[in-house]
């Protein structure tokens, strides 16, 4: 067991779960899960056999003010496209609020609403590097925006490529945010690299080698594709020691081809589960309760490990420098104040739940706490 000194301790909520692969980097430096949610069967299995509790399900049915306070959000949501023309007329308008017309039906707004119930002190949002032009770029402005100017958390991106630590090419981006104004830098990936041959196992079942069949169509079709100038169709990887694979894909169940290994003179095959699990960091006790299919599915969705703790580690070191639980409380009360109205709704309408003790506190300094103020 991973012990830590008490004050490296903090609270986190893990959103878009997935198997758990932030999860598990954000435990590793010291983080402790309060809640969790991820709506796919399958990985809930995969999640609730290594972490011992199964996520709450459809985020989008989930009252922010049903998830316990924590201090970090982590989250790696699907990219789906906003519209700008909304954003930019809500904040003509003066109106705070525009992100929800803007995201409204997407998952980010999801992260936008819990942010603005909750007010953790951080968040860690994760995403494949074509969000950032995505929809021309749009989709990206629409989520700084609102975090930012929105949401008033001081942010930072970078794109990150795990082959620094892993011998797998796979660039995300990574969006941190602080509630206050903080020293942040991204850190640098360094440390020890695993190599190709730190993830293939030493005996593989012959079922994992393509059909001469599959291997003569791919070769066929890469051969169409160089003629016609363009790349190769399948990855083949060959040095064990330098190589760096393609980046695993949720397809990769389908054929493979995009991450092939060489077996003698034949048919190459394709990586195991468990060598998905190690391309992506994962520790070899970590439990795969599910079909092949699935488990190419899940870790091809999931995040590079070794990367997301690096990051990790460097938004606990912030946390932990300063720590001020009566920002916290009072950034809290704020945005209750903000989301309830007369009738004790909330902006979506819903009926506000607020911990008892908040409550109190919210009715005792409501008076001396004057809403045109809080933003
Ligand atoms: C890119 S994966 C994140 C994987 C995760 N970071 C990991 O390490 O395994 C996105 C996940 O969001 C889940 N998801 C999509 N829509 C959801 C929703 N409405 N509620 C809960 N989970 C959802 C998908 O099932 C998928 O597992």
């Amino acid at each position: 067991m991973i012990m830590f000194a008490r004050d490296m301790s903090f609270s986190f909520i893990d959103l878009f779960a997935g198997i758990g692969g932030t999860r598990m980097a954000f435990e590793g430096v010291g983080g402790r899960c309060v809640f969790s949610s991820e709506w796919d069967a399958w990985a809930c299995d995969t999640y609730e056999a290594n972490f011992g509790e199964r996520p709450s399900g459809d985020i989008t049915e989930i009252d922010a003010f049903d998830i316990p306070q924590h201090d970090v959000l982590v989250g790696g949501f699907p990219c789906q496209p906003f519209s700008i023309a909304g954003v930019t007329k809500n904040n003509a308008l003066g109106n705070e609020h525009g992100f929800r017309h803007a995201t409204q039906g997407t998952l980010f707004f999801h992260i936008a609403r819990i942010l603005e119930a909750s007010r953790p002190r951080a968040f860690l949002l994760e995403n494949v590097k074509n969000l950032v032009s995505h929809d021309k770029g749009r989709t990206f402005e629409t989520i700084l925006r609102t975090l930012q100017d929105e949401l008033s958390y001081s942010v930072k991106w970078t794109i990150l490529d795990a082959q620094a630590l892993l011998p797998q090419h796979r660039q995300r981006v990574y969006i941190v945010g602080f509630r206050d104004a903080v020293d942040f830098e991204f850190p640098e990936l360094s440390g020890a690299r695993a190599t190709l041959s730190d993830v293939l196992e030493k005996r593989v079942a012959s079922k994992y080698r393509l059909t001469e069949h599959l291997w003569n169509y791919l070769q066929g079709y890469a051969a169409k594709h160089r003629a016609k100038g363009n790349g190769f169709g399948y990855g083949l990887v060959t040095d064990r020691v330098n190589g760096v694979t393609r980046t695993l894909s949720a397809r990769y169940y389908k054929d493979g081809s995009e991450i092939l290994i060489p077996v003698g003179s034949g048919p190459p095959r394709r990586l195991t589960p468990r060598e998905c699990a190690r391309l992506q960091g994962f520790p070899d006790d970590f439990e795969i309760p599910v079909s092949d299919t699935q488990a190419y599915k899940q870790f091809g969705n999931s995040v590079a490990v070794p990367v997301v703790q690096t990051v990790a580690r460097a938004i606990r070191d912030v946390l932990v420098k300063r720590r001020s639980p009566d920002a916290y409380v009072q950034g809290r009360m704020r945005t209750i104040l903000i989301n309830s109205n007369r009738n004790g709704r909330t902006n979506h309408g819903q009926k506000a739940k607020f911990p008892r003790k908040t409550a109190e506190l919210v009715r005792t300094t409501q008076a001396n706490l004057p809403l045109a103020n809080s933003k």
